[in-house]
């Protein structure tokens, strides 16, 4: 890929969507349209184009996953984890809006050279300093041993322990590129790390709203550089990761986040499309 991922700033954009068209967010993230280079107008514009039904799920399906990773990671840090490698970050602004965190971490944040390029270019125009510890690495999921190599390079420490997120990629990669990713998190994670990972689950899985979406999502991406191919059950990718080398892993149902949701008015709920396979080694 040569240019910055347009699937990168769609999830900034959506993101931001949610503070801005809801009240009452379950997330925020006050840097998603700096770094996307978008509006408040873009993003009006860009859901006002969009099925309701469908512009729901979008809203609450980046802000769900990135909840439930941020609590995660502050759950991390209370224990002592001082690593966090974001995988396939995109326009993720967890460097600047969790400042309360970083102070405490070593963060490591990994995706295509072209992504990373586009990100660090916003990010110094619009003053976001990348303090020395956010170390940016370059790699392709699909050719092995960039990870731990990248990692390597950039100072991350296998011997301590540490979390990782991967949030929204693995639907377009192939199960071969998964699975072998999931090798080297386990080559590089020491014991007592843990992975978090969202993954499109299949058709029968999703409530009706996220199968439109889906319908849409599968037909816009066949038409560019980023098409969805990998759809799984929790079942499957479980034991992809078994085979990997997790010791534990489990499957989280967006059902879950219900209570996050308890006290709307507007009908919003936690949306099915995606899952979050939590894994341990
Ligand atoms: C939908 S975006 C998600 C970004 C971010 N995790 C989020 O939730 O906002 C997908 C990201 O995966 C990255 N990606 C997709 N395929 C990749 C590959 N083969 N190697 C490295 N990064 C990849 C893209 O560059 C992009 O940043």
């Amino acid at each position: 890929m040569d240019n910055v991922s347009q699937t990168a700033v769609f999830a900034a954009q959506v993101r931001a969507a949610h503070s801005l068209l809801d009240r009452h967010p379950i997330f925020e993230d006050p840097y998603a349209l700096l770094l996307a280079d978008s509006s408040e107008d873009d993003v009006r514009d860009l859901f006002s184009a969009i099925p309701d039904g469908v512009a729901r799920v979008a809203r609450v399906l980046p802000s769900q996953r990135a909840r439930f990773v941020d609590e995660e990671v502050e759950r991390a840090v209370r224990t002592g984890i001082d690593q966090y490698v974001i995988m396939g970050a995109g326009l993720d602004s967890f460097a600047w809006r969790r400042e309360d965190l970083m102070s405490d971490l070593e963060l490591f944040e990994v995706d295509h050279p072209a992504t990373q390029a586009w990100k660090r270019m916003r990010a110094e125009s619009v003053g976001l300093e990348c303090t020395s510890n956010l170390h940016f690495v370059g790699v392709d999921f699909s050719i092995g041993q960039q990870l731990s190599d990248g990692l390597t390079a950039a100072g991350f420490d296998p011997l301590r322990p540490s979390i990782w997120s991967w949030l929204g990629v693995i639907v377009y990669l192939t199960v071969e590129a998964v699975e072998s990713t999931f090798g080297s998190v386990v080559q590089m994670a020491a014991p007592r790390s843990r992975l978090i990972a969202s993954y499109t689950v299949t058709k029968d899985l999703m409530d009706s709203a996220s199968r439109e979406f889906d319908d849409l999502a599968r037909a816009a991406s066949a038409e560019g550089d980023e098409p969805h191919i990998t759809f799984m059950a929790p079942g499957d990718i479980e034991k992809i990761a078994k085979r990997a080398g997790f010791a534990d892993v489990r499957s989280v149902d967006p059902s879950s986040f219900l209570p996050w949701f308890s006290q709307r008015t507007d009908g919003l709920r936690p949306v099915s499309y995606e899952w979050i396979l939590v894994a341990d080694t």
